[in-house]
């Protein structure tokens, strides 16, 4: 048996990305094989198709990092044929072949059984950004800062799948004074219906020079974008406020000084959604049941491509503005068992 499936090939240390068919494998003990009903395009997911990225140490491969889908052929028990089940992060399509194909195998622990509300499409809006921000959210949630549902925060890529996740959850949890960062001025007033207060240009964030500590403008900082962005939103950041950092798509370097920590008792929570413990997971999952499901006019915005469209959108996502997550679907009917 055959599958269809986007195979990364490395040729001459460049990432070279091709649709192929390949051959079905035997299922290792505790492998669950899953067809794949959705998968999505995640920054990471982008960044398997550049050199030296530093995504993928092993080739051929195939991407995809998230999936939702129904269990095929199961060799755990904790999942039966016919289950709907969803596959996010970890090391699915890193380290094991991902979810740019139409059946994936993963061992069974990488698995979130769908048993609740969540649809296979819900889970896929969900992937890896909803994770992650939901996981940001988690951190802060309880703290002084997030008490008061006026408290200033600041969300930065906000167009993207996690600044957009976490631009839908804030706003659907009541908090009202979001400002947000966007390079696409063009998506104001979007971003204003979706719950944001002030959309900004990551200009008019910028400091006139960059210095330890500035005018204390936010208790909250949510970002996704990192380098000189991150570094001139330290300083503004209030006293006791918090930083939730999650990724770098504006660069790695942070020029920055130990004040804001020691002087206004500033609070930086790293967050890793790759290696976040199932059990964790699971708990977050249960969050996308109840109070983390925001009604459908928050929800970040989607567009729905098809396995065809995949590479050339993947190709460019990292430099082709883009508006929300972008769901990737194989097939939404269930298949005969
Ligand atoms: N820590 C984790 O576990 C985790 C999990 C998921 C993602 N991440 C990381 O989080 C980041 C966002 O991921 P994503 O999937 O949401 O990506 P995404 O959908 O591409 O969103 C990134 C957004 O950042 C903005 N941006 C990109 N380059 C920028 C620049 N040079 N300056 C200012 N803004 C810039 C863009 O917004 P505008 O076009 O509106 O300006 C873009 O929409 C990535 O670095 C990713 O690797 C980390």
């Amino acid at each position: 048996m055959q599958k269809k499936a986007l195979v990364v090939s490395l040729s001459n240390e460049q990432p070279q990305a091709q649709v192929e068919k390949i051959e079905l494998a035997p299922l290792p003990p505790d492998w669950v094989r899953v067809q794949v009903a959705y998968s999505d395009i995640n920054y990471k997911d982008a960044l398997t198709l550049k050199a030296h990225s530093g995504v993928l140490r092993d080739y051929p491969r195939v991407p995809g990092i998230d999936f939702t889908g129904w269990v095929t052929a199961s060799h755990d028990r904790d999942f039966q044929i016919g289950d709907q089940v969803a596959g996010i992060g970890r090391e699915i399509g890193i380290q094991i072949d991902g979810g740019y194909q139409e059946t994936v195998d993963v061992p069974g622990e990488f698995l979130h059984l769908l048993n609740g509300q969540r649809t296979l499409q819900d889970a896929a809006l969900i992937g890896t950004a909803g994770l992650t921000a939901a996981i940001g959210l988690t951190k802060v949630l309880d703290t002084e800062s997030m008490a008061d549902r006026n408290a200033a925060i600041l969300i930065t890529g906000v167009t993207g799948g996690v600044g957009g996740w976490q631009l839908a959850l804030l706003a659907s949890l009541g908090y009202h004074n979001l400002t947000v960062i966007t390079r696409q001025v063009d998506l104001k007033a979007q971003l204003l219906a979706r719950g944001a207060k002030q959309v900004l240009t990551p200009e008019q964030v910028l400091l006139p020079a960059l210095k330890p500590l500035a005018k204390q403008k936010f208790q909250l900082v949510f970002d996704n974008v990192g380098g000189d962005l991150l570094a001139n939103l330290i300083p503004q950041v209030s006293e006791n406020g918090h930083l939730v950092v999650s990724g770098n798509a504006g660069g790695i370097k942070l020029t920055t000084t130990i004040l804001p920590f020691i002087l206004r008792g500033v609070t930086l929570h790293g967050i890793d959604s790759v290696n976040y413990p199932h059990d964790d997971r699971e708990e977050i999952w249960q969050l996308f049941e109840t109070a983390f499901w925001p009604a459908e006019n928050l929800r970040p915005a989607s567009q729905k491509i098809t396995f065809a469209e995949l590479l050339p959108i993947l190709t460019t996502f990292t430099t082709q503005a883009h508006f929300g997550r972008t769901i990737v679907k194989f097939r939404s009917r269930r298949p005969r068992f």
